[in-house]
């Protein structure tokens, strides 16, 4: 009977919970033991109650739950040997065999890390004494899948992260009421949106509230006076009749010299320049939290389905997978892959090659 661990990592996604409940109620489906690993790998690490057996009932009402209920932590010990060699000693005594973690990249390549260095890990468990040579012999090989859980939809080799749709939702709704105010007052807002080093959140939700200009880490402002410029965009708009200005500046914004772009600054340039009363909100966490969106509680059930399959049909040579998601069919690709390339794009931003950063995050939207 395979006994496969279920744990969400990172910062928490909408949708998370919608993950752990598929892989519960379809991996009892198929025959598996599912275990609910508690406080992502801080649990793994701590073991005892944090380990917990599901059974169907334990997931129920959950698709509609914001956050993640088994909770997750971005945790210091697991980047440890010691902490590891803690994390496998508890996989072992409990049975456990193969891994499904929802999380962003550095979790999902803390996973990876762990995999490879699973049969190290158990040699040192087992010279320590602290597992027997039986239980040696028994977990030979550990089984990881990954799931991308991240509202900031950073992640290559997937068309979109768990998250990262209701994410989008949040704000364009926080904009449409900043519009009313903005317009009651003829007012500019500069609205600050997560991403961390990703500008999916600002761009898509530039578009969807038909924002005046926006900012994205992937392609700063090719022009010196890029403040004229967006200042030259505000004042035609509202030479056309328009009462509000918004701009939206994603979290990583910067310019081409890789100088942060703030809210305050460009609120600033909006007042001096032209004169507007302008305001500055920061949308924070609002972003993560609350209610999944539909997309989002059917792309986590979907692609745990297939997270379950792939641990099934894992070989101990197999790469470990990422459930993915490309022109709307479920993919299941090499996770190492998916991690290098979302690392190369950090890369490309830093060396100031931004058409290969855009190319590589979406070519979509590459020039
Ligand atoms: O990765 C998700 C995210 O919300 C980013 O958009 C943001 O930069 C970061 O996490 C915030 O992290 P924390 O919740 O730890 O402050």
């Amino acid at each position: 009977r395979k006994k496969i661990g279920v744990l969400t990592s990172g910062g928490d996604a909408p949708g998370m919970n919608a993950c752990v409940r598929a892989v519960v109620r379809y991996g009892i489906t198929k025959g598996c033991d599912i275990f609910a690993i508690y406080e992502g790998y801080q649990g793994l690490v701590d073991g005892g109650s944090f380990i917990k057996k599901m059974e169907w009932k334990d997931v129920r009402g959950w698709l509609a739950v914001g956050g993640t209920s088994i909770g997750t932590a971005r945790c210091m010990p697991f980047k440890t040997r010691e902490g590891r060699l803690q994390a496998a000693q508890n996989l072992i005594s409990n049975g456990i065999d193969a891994l499904i973690v929802c999380g962003g990249d550095g979790s999902l390549t803390g996973a990876d890390v762990f995999r490879s260095e699973w049969p190290g890990l158990l040699k040192e468990l087992k010279e320590n004494g602290r597992v027997s040579q039986e239980e040696c012999d028994k977990f030979q090989h550990l089984t990881i899948v990954g799931l991308v859980g991240s509202i900031d939809n950073d992640m290559s080799s997937t068309d979109i992260t768990i998250g990262a749709v209701t994410s989008l939702h949040r704000i364009c709704e926080s904009v449409d009421s900043i519009s009313s105010t903005a317009l009651s007052h003829s007012r500019a807002f500069v609205v600050e949106v997560m991403g961390r080093h990703c500008g999916w959140l600002a761009l898509m939700a530039g578009i969807a509230t038909g924002a005046d200009f926006v900012f994205i880490p992937e392609r700063p402002p090719s022009e010196d006076d890029w403040e004229q410029v967006m200042c030259d965009v505000a004042q035609r708009h509202r030479h056309l009749g328009k009462r509000k200005t918004v701009i939206i500046v994603a979290e990583g914004a910067i310019d081409k010299n890789l100088n942060a772009i703030k809210a305050d600054y460009i609120k600033d340039i909006l007042t001096d320049k032209l004169g507007l009363d302008t305001r500055v909100t920061t949308l924070g966490h609002t972003q993560r939290g609350g209610s999944p969106a539909a997309y989002d509680r059917i792309l986590a059930t979907i692609q745990s389905v297939e997270a379950v399959e792939a641990v099934l049909r894992a070989t101990p040579d197999s790469p470990s997978p990422l459930i993915g998601t490309s022109n709307n069919k479920i993919t299941c690709g090499p996770l190492m892959k998916a991690v290098e390339l979302t690392h190369a794009v950090a890369e490309a931003i830093s060396q100031k090659n931004f058409a290969r950063a855009m190319e590589l995050r979406d070519p979509q939207f590459a020039d």
